[in-house]
């Protein structure tokens, strides 16, 4: 894909470790400059999948001679957002291009989880996406091209990961749908995009049998890579989908199509 981001400033959160560490160098690679908003800086090392990670997403973009800056922020604290999207602005000039990527999985049933972990994942998958939005919209309707990425899971469409994942999940389908109603006028899109089984940290959460079954559920012959994600947020992100607004894109191997 001839994707081309010269000149525009992107925020990634979550950038520190699987997705969104893809999602960001991929950003960096097609020229913009990249903000990798995270809890932290280090990467994530997985069991199974980036075991061997040490280099922060944005010493190695900067290594590669992008252009990027590592801001340590937790996505659900609404002073956090605001001061991370404040300092982008401030440091980069504008904000063109906002992806929303960071979220967490904590396993449990309606009995086994408690409120404690049901009101997190709501704060971090849902609210935080909503906290970033709310900050960055001002600076995304001054940019030429803007752009909301939003990062949400085939789990949007069936249940099965716990009582919070899933609902939050088809939660950000109807935020980006409402976004992008909201700010058409103004010629920022909002796009979602809908990962199936990919090989990153949060696959840890899943056994063997679990991540072999999930493996058979996915008519393609492999599981997802963040690379396979990262090229369907650069499209939305990029000039070719200026008139794709509200749409939600499965990058699952056919794992929906096949309707397990
Ligand atoms: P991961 O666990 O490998 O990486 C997530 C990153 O988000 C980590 O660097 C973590 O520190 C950061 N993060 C977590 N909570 C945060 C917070 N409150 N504020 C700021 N940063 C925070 O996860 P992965 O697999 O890369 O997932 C990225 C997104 O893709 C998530 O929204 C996830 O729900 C979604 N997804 C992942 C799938 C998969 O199979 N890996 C499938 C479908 C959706």
């Amino acid at each position: 894909m001839d994707v081309e981001l010269s000149g525009r400033t992107a925020l990634v959160t979550g950038a520190a470790s699987g997705i969104g560490r893809r999602v960001a160098t991929r950003l960096a690679d097609v020229g913009a400059a990249v903000a990798v908003a995270d809890r932290r800086e280090a990467p994530k090392t997985g069991e199974h999948y980036d075991r061997d990670l040490s280099t922060p997403t944005a010493d190695l973009i900067r290594e590669r001679d992008g252009t990027a800056r590592f801001y340590e922020t937790d996505v659900s604290a609404p002073e956090e957002v605001a001061a991370l999207v404040a300092a982008v602005a401030d440091d980069f000039g504008g904000l063109d291009v906002l992806v929303n990527n960071a979220g967490i999985l904590v396993p449990g049933d309606s009995q086994s989880a408690s409120v404690a972990d049901f009101e997190r994942v709501v704060a971090v998958n849902l609210t935080g996406q909503f906290l970033t939005a709310r900050h960055a919209v001002p600076h995304l309707r001054a940019s030429p091209a803007g752009r909301v990425v939003n990062v949400s899971s085939i789990n949007a469409h069936f249940g099965g990961a716990g009582p919070a994942y899933a609902a939050t999940k088809a939660g950000v389908v109807n935020l980006t749908r409402d976004l992008a109603v909201e700010l058409a006028d103004d010629g920022v899109t909002a796009n979602c995009v809908l990962p199936g089984v990919i090989e990153t940290p949060m696959q840890d959460l899943n056994d063997a049998e679990t991540r072999a079954r999930e493996r058979e559920k996915t008519p393609l012959d492999r599981l997802g890579r963040p690379a396979d994600v990262a090229a369907a947020v650069a499209f939305f992100a990029s000039d070719d989908a200026a008139w794709v607004t509200g749409a939600e894109l499965a990058v699952d191997g056919g794992y929906l199509a096949a309707g397990h």
